[in-house]
């Protein structure tokens, strides 16, 4: 329910750089916080997976790191969305946007991987990552606040148990309404 709200009113606004402004402002200090947690620098190659027809997340880390982001997203309208955004924005030469799943996504270029909130099904995208990412790539994956977790895919408390070794988190005391903490995970 709210993934499919949050897709129609990315696609709505996507088109409209004054409400793209607007809804950008509630990632930018989710994003400021994320980029200081996984020390994200420009040399960094990072991949967002989950970035909608609006790629804010990938755009704001661009504003902060100039680093080159990929973004994918299963949804071809969404894709289309975000390509059409990123040309207008004169961010193509920072932002690639192509079609593809979480779960069996080529993870060799990258040293920083970026999990939305809405991703489904997470905890396969999360195995599927940790299998084959790079050693020392640093992966950041938002969590949905308590009371709205069955609204998301999460990860199980197993997963969590048994990585704990290579998982911290991150509270922010101006937490967004929807995300409680975010984890950042180094490969080792
Ligand atoms: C609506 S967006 C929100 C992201 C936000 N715009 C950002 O910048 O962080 C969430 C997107 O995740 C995509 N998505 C969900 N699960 C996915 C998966 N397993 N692989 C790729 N994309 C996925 C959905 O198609 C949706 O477009």
């Amino acid at each position: 329910m709210i993934a499919v709200c949050t897709k129609c009113i990315e696609r709505n606004f996507s088109k409209n750089d004054l409400l793209v402004k607007l809804y950008g402002l509630y990632y930018k200090n989710i994003v400021k916080n994320e980029v200081k947690l996984a020390d994200i620098k420009n040399c960094d190659k990072v991949l967002c997976i989950g970035g909608g027809p609006i790629p804010s997340t990938a755009i704001e880390v661009v504003n902060l790191t100039d680093a080159n982001v990929h973004v994918i997203d299963m949804d071809g309208d969404a894709v289309a969305c975000a390509r059409e955004l990123v040309k207008r924005m004169g961010l193509n030469h920072k932002i690639v946007v192509g079609q593809g799943r979480g779960e069996d996504v080529d993870l060799s270029p990258y040293n920083v991987i970026h999990v939305a909130l809405q991703v489904s099904p997470k905890e396969a995208v999360l195995k599927h990552i940790w299998s084959n990412c790079k050693m020392g790539a640093r992966i950041i994956v938002r969590m949905p606040k308590k009371g709205l977790r069955h609204f998301y895919s999460n990860i199980t408390d197993g997963f969590l148990e048994r990585y704990s070794d290579y998982i911290r988190f991150y509270s922010s005391k101006f937490a967004a309404n929807t995300i409680d903490k975010t984890l950042l995970m180094v490969k080792g």
